[in-house]
């Protein structure tokens, strides 16, 4: 028996040196390795085998066993080809596509900005700014807001502690870079503000505590109430379209007189009214109208010589109405499934 392993052996060694592909790997293990196999056929007449050679036998066929596979396995990893496909052993499908690798890209609100930035920029307008930071005076006092103006209450404006001055705030609108502006140059001035605001209020779907506005202002002699309209009405048919359904209505701010805002059709309803536009058919996207004679006096401008309008606008607001969005947090939540359609 023990010479019959030898034997068996001597011809596995010599077939293992065969082995030139993965065929004769299967082969070899076909021929070795199968129950029908000449190892097996070797377990099989272990029976014969007299008890006291039985141990030693027994350990030989074993060793023989776990050479041969160990041969098999070594084929089988050198010639491993797709052709030569064995179930057990997962490969790459090299047909399949290829994992995509998302593209950052600009967030939509800062692509709003930029868009109002292009419009406004080829009217004429430069781009200015100034500190999110600022004073009563400059936030309110210098745009003739009386004393007792709400909006200087507590309730709206985050004030910030400042060593012993109680009228430093965060701007509550983009508004006081107008002062800034005009303290600063002559006109003619013909300039546009974006930049963040803060008010100190709940955060819903239609407002938050910090969100963006534009600014614009335009101060020169014999500025007029038509040009105004003409440049605001011409912005909203470069953002929302040529044919868009504008209107102008009256209305107040401390620091333009006469004051107005500028509406457009509701996106929702078309007009008909609805939830959205509080059955109006109309929504307003900006504030505007001809600079105060105190405003231009308290920068230092003679109000007999020189006119100007300004208007104001949020730039979360103007974007929602374009894209039909009904919740502003969906422009903070970065969500993937919004921002990729931008
Ligand atoms: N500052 C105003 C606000 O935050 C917006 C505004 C209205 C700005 C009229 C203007 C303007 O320049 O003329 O609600």
């Amino acid at each position: 028996m023990l010479e019959a392993i030898a034997e068996l052996r001597s011809q596995i060694e010599a077939d293992t040196a065969a082995i030139a592909s993965a065929t004769d790997a299967e082969a070899f293990r076909l021929k070795h390795l199968v129950r029908k196999g000449t190892i097996a056929g070797l377990f099989d007449r272990l029976r014969e085998v007299p008890k006291e050679q039985k141990r030693e036998v027994g350990q030989a066929l074993n060793e023989l066993r776990t050479a041969a596979e160990t041969a098999f396995a070594e084929a089988e990893t050198r010639f491993a080809t797709p052709e030569s496909a064995v179930p057990s052993h997962p490969r790459a499908d090299v047909t399949l596509p290829g994992r995509t690798l998302y593209h950052g890209h600009e967030h939509p609100l800062m692509q709003a900005k930029a868009r109002m930035e292009e419009i406004f920029t080829r009217m004429g307008f430069s781009i200015a700014s100034g500190p999110d930071i600022e004073d009563d005076y400059h936030n309110f006092e210098a745009l003739n807001f009386p004393p007792d103006h709400p909006a200087r209450d507590m309730q709206d404006t985050f004030f910030v502690e400042s060593g012993d001055r109680a009228d430093v705030l965060l701007r509550t609108h983009t508004s006081p870079v107008q002062i800034r502006v005009m303290q600063s140059q002559k006109p003619p001035i013909r300039c546009i503000m974006p930049g963040r605001v803060y008010r100190n209020e709940a955060i819903t779907a239609r407002a938050g505590a910090e969100f963006y506005q534009v600014e614009g202002l335009y101060i020169d002699k014999g500025v007029t109430m038509a040009q105004l309209k003409g440049t605001v009405c011409e912005f909203a048919r470069a953002y929302y379209g040529a044919d868009v359904n504008l209107r102008f209505r009256t209305s107040f701010f401390p620091f333009t007189e006469p004051s107005a805002e500028l509406d457009i059709t509701c996106f929702l309803c078309k007009g008909d009214g609805c939830r959205i536009c509080k059955e109006s058919g109309w929504l307003e996207i900006l504030g505007c109208g001809m600079v105060h004679p105190n405003v231009l006096r308290n920068c230092g401008i003679d109000p007999e010589i020189y006119s100007g309008y300004a208007f104001g606008m949020g730039i979360e607001r103007t974007l929602m109405l374009k894209i039909g969005l009904n919740d502003l947090r969906l422009l903070y939540e970065n969500d993937i499934r919004l921002l990729e359609q931008f």
